[in-house]
């Protein structure tokens, strides 16, 4: 069986998660192999498996927010058993084989389903074993009610009160109803010292630890009002209580706690805030198969059409298609998406990596004037942005058209002799009078023809020469073209 099942892995699984279970394209695609949510109960993967599963999932301590679709209508009930057993022993997974029959009575169970599952479902329904649940002892209390303040929900008769063996707390049960509140009280334990707690809500919530309140946020309105306090606890066993009231629209509820030593919040909720008061799971955007990824969206740092690139190798760049050149270079991670994609996609994201450098924030061409270029230039360049295109490797070249002439802004991540950004303008058309480029505006050090630093940044022309104005770096473009490489 678990012959067979390899087989129909390779057909049915693996194009997303690979087939060494690791998820395809370099874990853009989560893990089956170690995965928490493969071992233990097989259920889990079988409603996945048959109803699919969307929304954003952590696993092995990453968040993914994807879509698989359902396959239940393309897998029999014994192609599941024997895809699941395989999942389940391959890779140093040591799980139990699945059964026929435990697919077929899931299938019967959840036969009128239609819609996919959502992580927090199927942790209600199926705790995962291997992790400890944060909080013991849970209990939810479910009230109906339209309230413009968050009431004493110990005085108010709940209409509904479970067990919440997940630990988490968790309102998706209600998600798609409006004006009710939830109550939840379990236990924490923790160690002995400062306790920072996080809370965010949509719309009202409330913590109280040990009998006293500790966080509110007492008015309606969306996630992003996050609030946090750090108190002293005793070793121990803690009571806590989340009160939470959900008024119209959107639902949000995180609640968190980083406990003394700890760089992480612990999240206490299945909903994830984070600890700037955003609410979003992380959606870290990294480059595909050693190709750049875009992301076109408003990026802290520049103009509202901003065009992130991130190459290979950690290096990204912020692109103004108002301003026609990169405004920011930066090292390390490129962007999380999480904020655009999950939240209303209000505001700036800020890039993700470090060293972040800025090197305009202007519109770049010019005229060069008659003494032979200050800059700012006398008048500027009637200037078009003309879109940009992509090299077979994913590499942008981005287009502007300036007094007639197309210059062409073509840039690469290279390897020399250490990682950077190699940048290439080149000029085609009819240049009706002498165009100068603004590369960098700010102080810089170590200032050069052919090369200068700022901020811990390199960077060096070939083809070309760097003129030096108060607090300016300006290249004078000539029919040649220079390449510029960018470097830490
Ligand atoms: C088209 C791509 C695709 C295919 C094919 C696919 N999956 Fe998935 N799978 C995903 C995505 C994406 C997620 C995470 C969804 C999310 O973010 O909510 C996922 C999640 C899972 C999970 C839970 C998370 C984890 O990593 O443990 C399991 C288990 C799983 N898939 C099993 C399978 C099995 C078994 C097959 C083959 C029968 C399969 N998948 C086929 C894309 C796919």
């Amino acid at each position: 069986m678990a012959q067979d099942g390899a087989q129909l892995y390779g057909l049915y699984c693996s194009a997303c998660h690979a087939a060494d279970g690791k998820g395809a394209t370099g874990g853009q695609f989560p893990p089956l192999a170690g995965s928490e949510w493969v071992a233990g109960t097989a259920d889990r993967s079988i409603k996945i498996v048959l109803q699919g599963l969307h929304q954003p999932i952590e696993v092995s301590g990453k968040t993914y927010n994807l879509e698989m679709p359902p396959q239940g209508a393309a897998l029999t009930d014994e192609h599941i058993a024997a895809i699941l057993s395989y999942v389940r022993s391959a890779w140093g997974n040591k799980d139990s084989a699945v059964s026929v029959d435990q697919v077929k009575k899931v299938r019967a169970a959840t036969l009128n389903r239609k819609e996919y599952w959502t992580a927090p479902e199927l942790l209600k329904l199926h705790p995962l074993e291997n992790v400890k649940p944060p909080l013991t002892n849970l209990i939810s209390h479910h009230y109906k009610g339209q309230f413009d303040k968050l009431p004493d929900l110990t005085k108010l008769k709940p209409d509904a009160v479970e067990e919440e063996p997940s630990g988490f707390i968790d309102y998706s049960d209600y998600a798609k109803t409006d004006h009710f509140a939830m109550m939840w009280e379990g236990e924490l334990e923790t160690p002995a010292g400062k306790h920072e707690f996080h809370l965010d809500s949509d719309d009202m919530s409330r913590l109280v630890v040990d009998g006293t309140v500790v966080l509110e946020i007492k008015t309606p309105g969306p996630i992003g009002r996050a609030v946090k306090k750090t108190i002293q606890l005793t070793k121990g066993v803690h009571k806590i209580r989340v009160e939470y009231c959900e008024v119209a629209n959107l639902e949000g509820l995180s609640v968190g706690v980083k406990m003394p030593g700890q760089r992480s919040i612990k999240w206490l909720s299945s909903e994830k805030g984070s600890a700037s008061g955003k609410a979003w799971p992380e959606i870290m955007l990294t480059p595909v198969a050693g190709r750049p990824v875009i992301y076109r969206n408003f990026i802290q740092g520049t103009s509202a059409r901003g065009i992130g690139v991130g190459f290979p190798g950690e290096i990204n760049i912020a692109y103004s298609a108002d301003n026609y050149a990169p405004e920011m270079i930066w090292s390390g991670k490129f962007i999380d998406a999480g904020h655009h994609w999950t939240d209303r996609g209000i505001g700036y994201e800020p890039p993700a990596g470090d060293g972040v450098v800025n090197l305009t924030k202007q519109k770049v061409f010019a005229f060069v004037s008659e003494e032979g270029g200050a800059w700012p230039a006398t008048s500027s360049a009637p200037t078009r942005f003309r879109g940009y295109q992509l090299s077979p490797q994913g590499n942008p070249t981005f287009l502007v058209e300036v007094a007639g002439a197309k210059i062409f802004d073509a840039y690469e991540s290279v390897f020399s002799p250490s990682q950077a950004l190699q940048r290439s303008i080149r000029m085609d058309g009819n240049v009706t009078q002498p165009i100068s480029l603004l590369i960098f505006s700010g102080a810089v050090q170590d200032a050069m023809p052919n090369r200068f630093s700022a901020g811990g940044l390199t960077v060096q022309i070939s083809g070309g020469a760097f003129r030096y104005g108060k607090n300016t770096v300006v290249l004078d473009l000539k029919g040649e073209g220079a390449k510029i490489l960018y470097s830490w």
